[in-house]
């Protein structure tokens, strides 16, 4: 693919790449940090696929160096990371762990010497287990105690780090954590989701107000995974279907942030109302610098009366390419996608925050691991950014899933996002060829906005 799109990408487009506490740190019992609802969840037996854990995981939290070192060789400009609130406060409220946070600042200063921008996210699913037992994101104080958390975190970096993310995907939270049961905490209950996303929601806009009192240049925002919904067919039952599905996956979570509440088809469709006290719509709604979109693949439904709310499965699309989730390969929708936050949202500076794919990749008697379908997949959701903003999307930056193959949660390691592979029994990191051909766009674009 000629790399001719990258002509539509701005000067000053920000090339990055992501991971998350969880996913690459390890060392769970190390310094003072105190098990996560992660921690739990894995280790409760059927719950990850071969039985896998986070406990070792990257071992980043010992090969951060040679992390940074990684993401210098790929040329990035910025480095989105999370920060786990069991190392810096473990008992969720209550005293801080000054290890944990001591971990998060040497990173900071080192991503900062390599000349690599940190972009941290405060919540990236790792609830402390000690907040779970006291009632978790269904229970209000939970929010609050994020807060506290965040204005910790700021209060302790904010002298170094300008871009902060409140929270990462809070529909896998709420919905794939307390409704489907897949992911931590497992709970398969429609009230406790619905309260859970409506306390996530509201620990955002109380994080926001924290971040802004102890950072004020802070440019701060939210990330949420969402997707271009559409109906199998022309059926009205897989139009309306199609509806639920945007209204489950992106008008939940859009609609409050924009001031605008929580969509009154859905309220009913679950049955349940969020615990909403006064004031708190305008705290959520707090006017943020940026929106965060992880993009995969999207959403192509048919009507499932008998399933789960929101009564929509995925329907099975003829001739589409999949990755090894099973996931459809479609760059067509993150254009469509990045349009609505602008047309419909008003979005004035977006970032694609996270975008990538998975295939079972080996280290080839080459000492190589190649990969030409994640190369083709970069290319093509590169080549859909720049459609977007040529057509006026105002996107600033792009963040490759993930730096290094990690813990895919409920799948484990077998699931490989890396641009760099990881062999998990030496640790040994591999650039692979989809690495090294970001490490090229990245440098392409560069030399092009001089
Ligand atoms: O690995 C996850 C990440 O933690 C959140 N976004 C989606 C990725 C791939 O599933």
């Amino acid at each position: 693919m000629s790399d001719s799109y990258l002509d539509s990408l701005p000067a000053g487009f920000v090339w990055g790449t992501a991971t998350a506490a969880y996913q690459i740190e390890g060392a769970v019992a190390e310094d003072g940090r105190a098990p996560s609802i992660w921690d739990t969840f894995s280790h409760t037996p059927g719950k990850v696929d071969n039985g896998d854990t986070g406990d070792v995981a990257c071992d980043h939290y010992h090969r951060w160096r040679e992390d940074i070192a990684l993401m210098r060789r790929l040329g990035v400009d910025a480095y989105r990371f999370s920060i786990a609130w069991p190392r810096v406060v473990p008992g969720g409220d209550g005293p801080v762990n000054k290890a944990g946070l001591d971990f998060y600042d040497r990173l900071t200063d080192a991503l900062l010497e390599a000349g690599i921008t940190p972009y941290p996210t405060l919540y990236h699913w790792d609830l402390p287990q000690a907040l779970q037992d006291r009632g978790g994101w269904p229970a209000r104080e939970t929010a609050e105690h994020f807060a506290a958390y965040a204005a910790v975190v700021a209060e302790r970096l904010g002298d170094r780090i300008q871009h902060w993310t409140t929270l990462n995907e809070p529909l896998c939270s709420a919905w794939i954590g307390h409704l489907e049961g897949r992911m931590a905490p497992g709970l398969t209950d429609v009230t406790a989701a619905v309260r859970a996303s409506f306390h996530l929601h509201l620990g955002h806009g109380l994080a926001v107000q924290a971040i802004r009192a102890a950072v004020p240049d802070a440019r701060v925002g939210i990330v949420n995974n969402l997707t271009h919904c559409e109906p199998a067919s022309e059926r009205e039952a897989d139009r309306a279907a199609a509806r639920r599905s945007d209204g489950h996956t992106n008008r939940w979570w859009l609609d409050p942030l924009h001031g605008r509440g929580y969509p009154q088809d859905m309220v009913d469709l679950y049955g349940t109302e969020p615990p909403s006290r006064t004031g708190d719509l305008e705290t959520i709604a707090a006017p943020l610098d940026w929106l965060g979109l992880n993009y995969y693949f999207r959403n192509v439904v048919a009507d499932d009366p008998a399933g789960p709310v929101p009564y929509a499965q995925q329907a099975s699309v003829p001739g589409a390419r999949r990755t090894a989730m099973g996931w459809e390969v479609h760059a067509e929708g993150l254009v469509k996608t990045l349009r609505r936050m602008t047309e419909d949202y008003g979005a004035r500076c977006l970032y694609v925050t996270e975008n990538g794919s998975a295939y079972p990749d080996t280290v080839g008697p080459d000492g190589q691991v190649h990969d030409p379908e994640r190369v083709r997949y970069l290319e093509e959701h590169l080549a859909a950014c720049a459609r977007a903003v040529s057509e006026g999307v105002p996107l600033a930056g792009y963040f490759a899933w993930s730096l290094l193959d990690n813990f895919e949660w409920a799948y484990g390691y077998d699931k490989r996002f890396g641009l760099v592979h990881v062999d998990y029994a030496t640790q040994r990191r591999t650039v692979k060829t989809s690495g090294r051909r970001y490490a090229s766009l990245v440098r392409a674009h560069r030399a092009r906005s001089l």
